[in-house]
C-alpha cells in the first residue's frame, strides 16, 4: 500500500486515533481528552474539551521557541512603492497592544469584530488580535459594496468595526470611511465603535464613533492571550450561496489549527523557516487560511502582497516576490496566470528573476483549466498543482500531496482526497457511481477537522444547504468524478454560485437585485464562459408591461444597480432586454439552455419547453449582443 493509501485509510476508518496524533502538532494550554464528538444534530465537532489560543501558537509560542527574530510578515505593496519586514517578535508585541486597545473598547471572548481592510499588516494584526481576545472576526472583501457590508454588520452584530481610511487597485485610491459609514447607515445593527487604520494615501474624516488606530495603540496596555476552547468559534467569514443573504460559515479553533498545522507538511511540503506565498485576499478563505494563520502556525515567513499579478508594475511581479523573498511553495487563482500569459504569453519576464528557490506552484479557487495548465507546466521545473476546496471547508478536500507522496499531475483533476475527506460521487438518487461517471461530489461524515461548524445564527441553514440532500452526507454544490486511477475531476457547480476570476459569486443574489427594479418584470442571470475570468455574469430582462423608457438605459440602470449593490467584483457589465425567455411549461427558467447558448454549444430543444420560439429570440438577441460565443451554438 502507498504511504498516501495507508494514511488515507487511517484517516477514514480510524479518525479519532488519527486527529488526536495530528492535535500534537500545536501547542493546547490544556491537550484535548475528548477528540471527536457529535452535536445534536450530528454534526462533527472536533477537540472540543482542549484549550488553546492561535494568537498563541502562531507568535507567542514561536517567540519563545527562539524565533522572535525570524521574519514573520514579508509586506510588499507596490501600488503603494512601500515594503515592511515584521518579526514574529514584533508582530507579537503589535498584536498583544492593539488587541488592548480592542479591550479598552469593550471586546471580549465571544464579541463579534468586522474588519474591512486590504492587503496591509495591520489587517492580519486586527485579525490575531481577536483571536488573541477570544473574539471572533469577520473579514469583510474590499471589493463588496456598503449594502454587502450592512448585511454583514447586521448578521455578526459585531461590537466594533475595524477598518482602513483606503484601498488601493491599480492606480485607484478607494477611500474606506463613507463606505463603513452608509454601511452601518443600513444595518439595523450599529457597533459601538469603528477604529480606523489612516493611510498616507488617503486620510479619513472620524466621527464621534470612530477611534483612530494609532491613538488607540499609544494609550493602550498589551493583551495576554485568553484560553479558548476547541470548538469555540475564531471566525466567521461570509460567503455567496443560492439566495440573496450570503451564509456565515463559523470555523472553530482547535479543528482548524489542526487542520492547517497538517496541511502545511502534508499538502504543501513547508518547515518552519520557509517562506510562503499565498497571492490572494485576508477577505477570502485562501486569505485567512494560507495567508494569515497557517504559514505562521507552521513557524513560516508569510508575504503579505498588496497589488496584482499584472500591471502593478508588470506581468512579472510574482516572480519578482518568489526571488526576492525566496518563495519555497507559491499558491494562487489560476485566473492570475490567464491575466499574466495574455500580457507576456512566452512569460520572457520570467527570465529576469532566479525562482530556482520555488519547489511548487499550487493553484485553486475555480478549476485549472487544462491550457492554464499546460502553459505553466510547460514553462516550471516544480510541479504545478490543482488543489480544489471551499469556504466552507477551509482547506483542501483534494490536492497532490507534496509533503506524503507527491503524485504525477493530470491536466484538469486536483489528484486525490486530502486525508480526512471521504469523497464520494452520488447520483441523483443517492447511489454511489462508478469511476468516470459524473454525479455530485458529497463528504461522507464525519467532515474533518478545520471545516464549518454551522452556519452563523442559522443552524437550520445548515442543515438545509448542505447535510439535507444526502443524509449522511456533506454537499459539496459540485459536480465532478474519479477517473479509473481514483484522480477526483471537479468539473464546476451544480447551484447558482458563480466564479469570477476566482472570485466567488451568487447568479442568484444578482437576480434579486436586478428583479427588485421597478422596471423589471423577469430576469435570468447566468454565469457564461470567460477566457480569462473564467465566468461573468450576464443579465437577461423582460420589461414590465408599460414600459415606455429606453432599454439602453433600463441597461446601464441595471448594471450600476448591482455595482451598487454588490460591488464591482461583480463584475456584471452585459445586461439584454428581451421579450421573452425560454421556460418550461410549469414556469422555470431553463437556465442551463441559456448559458449553452451564450457558450457557444450545440442545444436541442427540451420536449418541456412551453414556447420553442423563444429560444430562437433569446439565441439571436445573444448573437446580435455578442454575448460569449453564442454565434456558434447551433441548435440540433
Ligand atoms: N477593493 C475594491 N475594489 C476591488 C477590489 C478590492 N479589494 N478587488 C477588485 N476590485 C474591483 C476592481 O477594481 C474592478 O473594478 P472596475 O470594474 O472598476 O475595474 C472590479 O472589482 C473587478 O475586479 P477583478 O475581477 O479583480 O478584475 P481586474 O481586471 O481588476 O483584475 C485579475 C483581474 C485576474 C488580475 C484579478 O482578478 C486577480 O488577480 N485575480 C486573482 C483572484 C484571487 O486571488 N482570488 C482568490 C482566490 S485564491
Ligand atoms: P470558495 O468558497 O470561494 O473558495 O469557492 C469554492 C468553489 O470554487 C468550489 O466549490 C468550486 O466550485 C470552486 N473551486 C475552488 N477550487 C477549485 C479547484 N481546484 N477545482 C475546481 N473548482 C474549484
Amino acid at each position: 500500500m502507498s504511504m498516501y493509501q495507508d494514511e488515507f485509510r487511517r484517516s477514514i476508518d480510524q479518525p479519532e486515533a488519527f486527529w488526536a496524533e495530528q492535535a500534537r502538532r500545536i501547542p493546547w494550554f490544556t491537550p484535548p481528552t475528548t477528540i471527536l464528538e457529535y452535536d445534536e444534530a450530528n454534526h462533527a465537532r472536533w477537540f472540543v474539551d482542549g484549550e488553546l489560543n492561535i494568537c498563541h501558537a502562531a507568535l507567542d509560542h514561536h517567540v519563545e521557541q527562539g524565533r522572535g527574530d525570524q521574519p514573520a510578515i514579508f509586506w510588499d505593496s507596490p501600488v503603494t512603492d512601500s515594503k515592511r519586514t515584521l518579526t514574529f517578535a514584533e508582530m507579537r508585541d503589535q498584536v498583544a497592544l492593539f488587541a488592548g486597545g480592542l479591550r479598552a473598547q469593550g471586546v471580549g471572548k465571544g464579541d463579534r469584530v468586522v474588519i474591512y481592510m486590504p492587503m496591509v499588516p495591520e489587517a492580519l494584526i486586527a485579525m490575531y488580535a481577536c483571536a488573541r481576545l477570544g473574539a471572533v472576526h469577520s473579514v469583510v472583501f474590499g471589493g463588496f459594496a456598503p449594502h454587502e457590508l450592512a448585511v454583514r454588520i447586521e448578521d455578526a452584530a459585531p461590537k466594533v468595526v475595524i477598518a482602513a481610511s483606503c484601498g488601493i487597485e491599480g492606480s485607484k485610491v478607494l477611500p474606506y470611511k463613507p463606505i463603513i459609514d452608509e454601511a452601518i447607515e443600513q444595518s439595523a445593527h450599529k457597533p459601538d465603535a469603528c477604529v480606523v487604520f489612516q493611510r498616507d494615501q488617503h486620510l479619513a474624516e472620524l466621527g464621534p464613533r470612530d477611534h483612530d488606530w494609532a491613538a488607540l495603540v499609544d494609550k493602550a496596555e498589551p493583551a495576554e492571550c485568553v484560553a479558548v476552547k476547541g470548538s469555540d468559534p475564531l471566525y466567521v467569514l461570509y460567503t455567496s450561496g443560492t439566495t440573496g443573504k450570503p451564509k456565515g460559515v463559523v470555523r472553530d479553533t482547535g479543528g482548524y489549527a489542526v487542520a492547517l498545522a497538517y496541511s502545511m507538511d502534508t499538502i504543501y511540503d513547508v518547515d518552519p523557516g520557509d517562506v510562503f506565498f499565498s497571492a490572494s485576499d485576508v477577505g477570502w478563505v485562501v486569505g485567512h487560511s494560507y495567508i494569515v494563520y497557517a504559514p505562521l502556525l507552521r513557524g513560516c515567513t508569510t508575504v503579505v502582497y498588496e497589488g496584482k499579478p499584472v500591471k502593478t508594475p508588470d506581468a512579472g511581479a510574482f516572480w519578482r516576490l518568489i526571488s526576492e523573498y525566496r518563495v519555497k511553495s507559491f499558491f494562487t487563482a489560476p485566473t492570475a496566470f490567464r491575466a499574466m500569459k495574455k500580457e507576456d504569453p512566452d512569460a520572457k519576464l520570467m527570465a529576469q528573476y532566479d525562482i530556482a528557490c520555488l519547489k511548487a506552484l499550487f493553484l485553486a479557487g475555480e478549476r485549472l483549466d487544462p491550457p492554464t495548465f499546460h502553459w505553466l507546466d510547460d514553462l516550471m521545473d516544480v510541479p504545478v498543482i490543482d488543489h480544489w476546496w471551499q469556504t466552507e471547508t477551509g482547506w483542501p478536500i483534494a490536492a497532490n500531496l507534496q509533503g506524503l507522496e507527491p503524485m504525477p499531475t493530470k491536466a484538469g483533476s486536483a489528484t486525490v482526497p486530502v486525508p480526512g475527506f471521504n469523497v464520494q460521487i452520488l447520483d441523483r438518487e443517492g447511489e454511489q457511481v462508478g469511476p468516470m461517471e459524473q454525479g455530485s461530489v458529497v463528504i461522507k461524515q464525519p467532515m474533518p477537522p478545520g471545516c464549518l461548524t454551522g452556519i452563523w445564527g442559522d443552524p437550520k441553514r445548515f442543515h438545509s444547504a448542505y447535510m439535507a440532500a444526502f443524509p449522511g452526507y456533506y454537499l459539496t454544490g459540485d459536480g465532478g468524478y474519479f477517473d479509473e486511477d481514483g484522480y477526483l475531476f471537479i468539473m464546476g457547480r451544480t447551484d447558482d454560485v458563480i466564479n469570477i476570476a476566482g472570485h466567488r459569486l451568487s447568479t442568484g443574489e444578482m437576480e434579486e437585485v436586478v428583479g427588485a427594479h421597478p422596471a423589471v418584470a423577469e430576469c435570468a442571470v447566468i454565469g457564461i464562459h470567460d477566457a480569462m475570468k473564467g465566468q461573468l455574469p450576464v443579465g437577461l430582462v423582460i420589461p414590465k408591461d408599460g414600459f415606455e423608457g429606453r432599454e439602453a438605459d433600463l441597461e446601464e440602470e441595471l448594471i450600476a444597480l448591482v455595482r451598487d449593490k454588490i460591488g464591482p467584483i461583480a463584475c456584471f457589465k452585459q445586461v439584454l432586454v428581451v421579450d421573452r425567455l425560454p421556460k418550461t411549461r410549469s414556469g422555470k427558467i431553463l437556465r442551463k439552455l441559456l448559458r449553452n447558448i451564450a457558450d457557444g454549444k450545440e442545444f436541442g430543444v427540451p420536449s418541456t419547453i412551453d414556447d420553442p420560439a423563444s429560444l430562437q429570440d433569446v439565441h439571436e438577441a445573444m448573437k446580435e449582443r455578442a454575448v460569449g460565443t453564442a454565434h456558434e451554438a447551433r441548435q440540433v
